[in-house]
C-alpha cells in the first residue's frame, strides 16, 4: 500500500503529522471512533488517519471534486472502513444525518486547491498553463470564472479582487477586463493572467502579477469562505464533547474566520455589559494548543506549506453548541 507521503503521490500533505498528533486525544477512546475527512483530495491526510485508527474505527471521506472522489475511491477501494461521498463540506449535517451518524470524534478539513487541480492546465485554475477559464473545484457546479467575467459590473469584479485576492490594482484591473471583453470574450487562463501583466506595475512583487487576482476568482467563484463559515458551526456540532476538529488553511482571509470561531468570539458578550467573566455563558468549544506552520524542512520540500496554518479546537465536556 503507498505512504501517506510518498514522492509519486500526485498531492503532498501538509502538516501531516503535525494534524494527526493534534487529533490523536480524540482517537483513542476505547469504543469505535468516527472521523471525517472534509477534504479528501489525494487522500494523503486520510491514509495517515487510517494508519491511526483500528479495525472497528470508521473514517467519511468528502470532497466536491468528483475527479479527486474517483482518485479517492481507488486508492482506498480496499479499506472497509471507508465511506466516501462527493459533496461539499458545508453539506456536513445532511451527509452525517443520511449515514445516521449522530456524533463524531475527529474532524479535518484541509482547505483550497489540491496540486492536481492547480497543475491540470484543463481545470483553469492556473496562470502558468493555457486553459479555459473555469476555476471550478465541481466542474458541475454553478457558473465558470469566464462565464462570470462574461456578465460581472466593474464594481463587482473590483470587490472580488479586492476582497478576496487582496489585490491593491484591483480597479484598475477590472477595468482592464471591461474594455478588454468588449473586443472579445475572456475565456482562457494565459489570456486572462497576460491582460493582467499588462496592467500591474513591473517587478511589483516577486510573484506572478496574477497571482492574486486568480486567488480571488477562484475563493469568489467556489464560494470558498461562505463554504468555511457553513461547515464550522456543523463541524463543531457534529462532535462529541472531546471530539476534535483539525482545520489547515492557506490564507489569511481563511485562517481570520477559522481563529474568530475557534475562540468563540462572535459569542462573547461584549465589554459594555455589565457582567463578570464568570457570569457569561461558558464556550461550548475552546481552541486545542496554539495554531501551527510548517518548519524550515517541510517548507523546503513542499513550498505549498510556506502559507499553510493548521489550529485545531476541542469541543467542551458541558455544553451544547
Ligand atoms: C488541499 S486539498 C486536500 C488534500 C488532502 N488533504 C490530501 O492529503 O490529499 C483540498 C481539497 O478539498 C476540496 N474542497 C475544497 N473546498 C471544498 C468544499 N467546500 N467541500 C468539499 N471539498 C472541498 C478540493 O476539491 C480539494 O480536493
Amino acid at each position: 500500500m503507498r505512504s501517506a507521503n510518498e514522492p509519486d503521490a500526485t498531492h503532498v500533505a501538509v502538516l501531516l503529522a503535525e494534524t494527526i498528533v493534534a487529533l490523536r486525544p480524540a482517537l483513542h477512546t476505547g469504543a469505535a471512533v468516527r472521523c471525517v475527512d472534509a477534504t479528501g483530495g489525494r487522500g494523503g491526510h486520510s491514509a495517515a488517519l487510517l494508519a491511526e485508527l483500528g479495525a472497528a474505527d470508521t473514517l467519511l471521506i468528502l470532497d466536491r471534486d468528483p475527479s479527486a472522489i474517483a482518485a479517492l475511491r481507488a486508492r482506498f477501494a480496499q479499506d472497509s472502513r471507508v465511506y466516501i461521498r462527493q459533496a461539499r463540506f458545508s453539506q456536513l449535517a445532511e451527509v452525517l444525518a443520511a449515514l445516521e451518524w449522530e456524533r463524531v470524534d475527529a474532524i479535518l478539513a484541509d482547505l483550497g486547491v489540491s496540486s492536481p487541480q492547480l497543475d491540470e492546465a484543463a481545470r483553469g485554475f492556473s496562470f502558468l498553463r493555457d486553459g479555459p477559464l473555469d476555476m471550478r473545484m465541481d466542474p458541475g457546479a454553478d457558473r465558470s470564472a469566464a462565464e462570470w467575467l462574461a456578465t460581472a459590473t466593474e464594481a463587482e469584479m473590483t470587490r472580488v479582487l479586492r476582497e478576496y485576492g487582496e489585490e491593491r490594482f484591483a480597479r484598475p484591473i477590472a477595468r482592464a477586463i471591461l474594455r478588454a471583453r468588449e473586443q472579445a470574450p475572456i475565456t482562457r487562463t494565459l489570456q486572462l493572467a497576460e491582460l493582467i501583466a499588462q496592467v500591474l506595475p513591473r517587478h511589483e512583487t516577486g510573484q506572478h502579477p496574477a497571482t492574486r487576482s486568480f486567488q480571488g476568482i477562484r475563493i469568489f467563484i467556489n464560494r470558498e469562505l461562505e463554504e468555511l463559515e457553513a461547515f464550522l458551526p456543523q463541524a463543531m456540532n457534529a462532535l462529541r464533547a472531546g471530539g476534535r476538529l483539525a482545520v489547515i488553511s492557506f490564507h489569511s482571509l481563511e485562517d481570520r474566520l477559522v481563529k474568530r470561531f475557534f475562540r468563540a468570539d462572535d459569542y462573547r458578550i461584549s465589554a459594555d455589559i455589565p457582567l463578570r467573566a464568570s457570569e457569561l455563558p461558558p464556550l461550548p468549544w475552546h481552541p486545542a494548543g496554539k495554531a501551527l506552520r510548517a518548519g524550515p524542512r517541510e517548507i523546503h520540500d513542499n513550498p505549498r506549506s510556506r502559507s499553510a496554518v493548521l489550529r485545531v479546537a476541542e469541543r467542551s465536556e458541558r455544553h451544547a453548541a
